[in-house]
């Protein structure tokens, strides 16, 4: 295991959204003492979009998903981290943090982070019942569905995170947080 930071670090997962990736990534690079956290659909598409996973973060630790049993949880019991992004998040990945699934790496850390109450900030993919959304060529218009619509909600509801609806707001609790722990 990695060497214990000198301070508690920010942790930001990257799931696999087209839907504000460029936008939230843009925050990531003007961010020091933060380290990075993949699904593997995040890892894929952020290469899709022309990114390249390994080098958005030059002074971070990057985490991929290749386990079943997400072991850098356990950087979270030690005190590694003061907060974690989730942003962009996916339908997928909503759903299952709304239902307690834990079952790849970020929805392991959303759930481990909650239970060492450390607070999240996530910026749900499906905040609008339209949107229109970079695909890797082109724009193209969703329409979330109700239930997509309905776990952004519900998310709004848990305890120690903030759901944000754009990158603004996604800058502005960041910021805040940021402050919070000086
Ligand atoms: C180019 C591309 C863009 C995608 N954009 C989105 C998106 O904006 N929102 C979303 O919910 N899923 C999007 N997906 C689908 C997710 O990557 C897919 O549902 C994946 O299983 C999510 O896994 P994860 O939640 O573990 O990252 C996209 C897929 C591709 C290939």
């Amino acid at each position: 295991m990695q060497a214990r930071p000198e301070k508690p670090r920010l942790a930001w997962a990257v799931t696999g959204s087209g839907h504000y990736l460029k936008e939230c990534l843009e925050i990531v690079r003007e961010l020091d003492d933060v380290d990075l956290f993949y699904s593997r659909a995040g890892e894929e598409v952020v290469r899709m979009y022309g990114y390249d996973p390994k080098s958005l973060v030059p002074e971070g630790r990057v985490y991929r998903d290749r386990a079943a049993s997400a072991p850098p949880v356990g950087l979270f019991y030690r005190g590694d981290y003061h907060s974690l992004v989730v942003a962009p998040a996916t339908s997928n990945t909503v759903a299952k943090m709304v239902l307690g699934i834990s079952d790849t790496l970020v929805t392991n850390i959303f759930a481990q982070a909650g239970k060492c109450q450390i607070p999240s900030i996530v910026l749900a993919c499906d905040s609008e019942p339209e949107i229109d959304t970079p695909a890797p060529d082109r724009i193209v218009r969703v329409w979330p569905r109700r239930i997509d619509l309905e776990h952004t909600k519900k998310l709004k509801t848990f305890e120690a995170t903030t759901v944000v609806d754009d990158a603004d707001q996604l800058f502005a609790a960041l910021k805040t947080r940021l402050t919070e722990v000086g």
